[in-house]
């Protein structure tokens, strides 16, 4: 009786490992499932500078105005100008190399591409995802129109974000200066890896660092 039901086990254990096995060889690690298509698009909405991955879709700053002052004038101002100490999104023209640099979606960003998917990825803050693509696109171009860079009626879209010229797109420095990053620009260093580092400065002399 035993030996039958010893044998029963044995073989039901090797057709679970022959049939895991068989499986486990297309999937590795056999973790998780495979993620459908629809899962797929679902995290796959990063709209690159050139606007390539923009949605299809398209907006005015005339249609941005009345969901833009429902869904994030409470926090960025009827007019970006940030309330309390939310941050501003309008204004700061100039102020880039000043002591105090006002850096805003119009002073500081390089691309209106990064606006979109800025904002279609991650607001209104504690609501994230809930615009729809045409939503997105009316008031980006409701900022972008309060920040002067577009008229009310330029109609924004996939075809053109990408190619809007904010005031700071020839800001940044390419390639990124920093000693560090030097090292990502061929094969990275992953071991004994000789990147020189200099101090140039500390945050206690420009008495940034709160004493306690
Ligand atoms: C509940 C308050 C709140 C609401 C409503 C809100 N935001 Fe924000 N927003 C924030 C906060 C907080 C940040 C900073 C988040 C961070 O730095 O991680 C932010 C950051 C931003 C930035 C980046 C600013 C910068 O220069 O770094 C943009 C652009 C922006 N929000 C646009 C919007 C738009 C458009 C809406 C409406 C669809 C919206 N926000 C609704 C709180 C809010």
């Amino acid at each position: 009786m035993f030996g039958l039901a010893k044998l029963f086990i044995s073989t039901v254990c090797f057709l679970l490992c022959v049939c895991v096995s068989t499986y486990a060889s297309e999937r590795q690690f056999y973790l998780g499932k495979i993620a459908t298509p629809e899962e797929v698009l679902g995290w796959d909405i990063d709209v690159r500078p050139d606007g390539l991955g923009a949605p299809v879709g398209s907006g005015n700053a005339i249609n941005g105005e009345e969901i833009y002052a429902e869904v994030c004038a409470g926090c960025h101002g009827d007019f970006g100008e940030g309330m309390d100490r939310w941050p501003e999104l309008v204004g700061g023209e100039d102020t880039l190399d000043t002591h105090d640099p006002l850096k805003t979606t119009g002073s500081y960003w390089p691309y209106a591409s990064t606006m979109y998917d800025y904002i279609y990825r991650a607001m209104p803050f504690g609501m994230s995802q809930s615009l729809t693509v045409d939503e997105t696109y009316q008031i980006v171009a409701f900022i972008l129109n309060m920040n002067d860079i577009i008229d009310e009626d330029f109609v924004l879209s996939n075809k053109n974000i990408g190619k809007i010229e904010m005031p700071n797109r020839d800001g940044f420095l390419l390639p990124d200066p920093r000693p560090d990053i030097d090292v990502f620009s061929g094969t990275p260093c992953m071991s004994d890896c000789d990147v020189p580092i200099t101090i140039i400065g500390k945050a206690r002399d420009i008495d940034v660092t709160p004493e306690d």
